[in-house]
């Protein structure tokens, strides 16, 4: 009999957040009620998937600790690294004692607290039986262009070009040893592009545009009304 597969979440959340101008890491402003990295990990823990949800938190953060879900029975707190592929690959390992090479893992970024289970679970339908797996992406409705300063040199065909979110949905083994690679490469700004740099293709799976990542103040506001108005 195969032994049955797992699921892991993974979760970076040791960044500093500087486009936000906030007295604090992004992740720790408050949003409904809750900062915004305990409604990320609510949204994960309600999907009912994962296994445990692996968080990678930096060594300086003294917020981390205050919150009650730091000490959830799900929940495993991993060292944050320089850059986020540096904490993904820090948080992987966590699971190493856990996970199989084959068991699947989903990392997603804690500034993205609107991710709904119906995203999260039509990832994992369409990528489950897949061997090198995929992330979420949004297409552009807006016309694309190319530019040098101020000057546009080209329209962009914008049939082919997606945006990247998450989750990012990858084998535990496959993933580890692509960050492994990757190490100090600045290029690699997500899970997919390591795994691209080893000439694989992972698929993407179209999600929905409120997913956003909080960025700027701006965004706050409308997290929490995308929050109100999701059913
Ligand atoms: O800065 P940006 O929004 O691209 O960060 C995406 C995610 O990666 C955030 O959840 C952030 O906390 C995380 N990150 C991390 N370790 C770093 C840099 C970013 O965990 N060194």
């Amino acid at each position: 009999m195969m032994a049955s597969i797992n699921y892991w979440a993974v979760v970076p959340a040791a960044g500093v957040g500087k486009r936000m101008q906030a007295d604090r890491p992004k992740q720790y402003l408050p949003l409904a009620g809750k900062t915004v990295l305990e409604q990320t990990l609510a949204r994960l823990i309600q999907a009912d998937v994962f296994s445990a949800i692996a968080v990678a938190i930096s060594r300086e953060d003294p917020y981390w600790p205050e919150l009650a879900c730091s000490n959830d029975e799900k929940i495993i707190t991993a060292a944050g690294g320089k850059e986020r592929a540096d904490s993904v690959l820090s948080a992987l390992k966590s699971l190493t004692e856990q996970a199989s090479d084959d068991d699947w893992v989903l990392v997603h970024d804690a500034a993205r607290p609107c991710l709904t289970s119906e995203d999260i679970h039509l990832l994992i339908e369409t990528l489950k039986e897949d061997e090198v797996g995929g992330i979420l992406a949004l297409s552009s409705h807006d016309t694309l262009k190319n530019v040098d300063g101020l000057k546009i040199t080209e329209t962009i065909d914008r049939s082919v070009i997606w945006r990247a979110l998450t989750p990012q949905m990858f084998r535990y083994g496959l993933l580890k040893q692509a960050l492994e690679a990757a190490v100090g490469n600045s290029a690699v700004t997500d899970e997919a592009s390591a795994l691209e740099m080893q000439g694989l293709q992972p698929k993407i799976v179209e999600g929905r545009p409120d997913n956003i990542k909080i960025t700027r103040p701006e965004d706050l506001s409308l997290a929490q009304f995308y929050m109100e108005h999701q059913v």
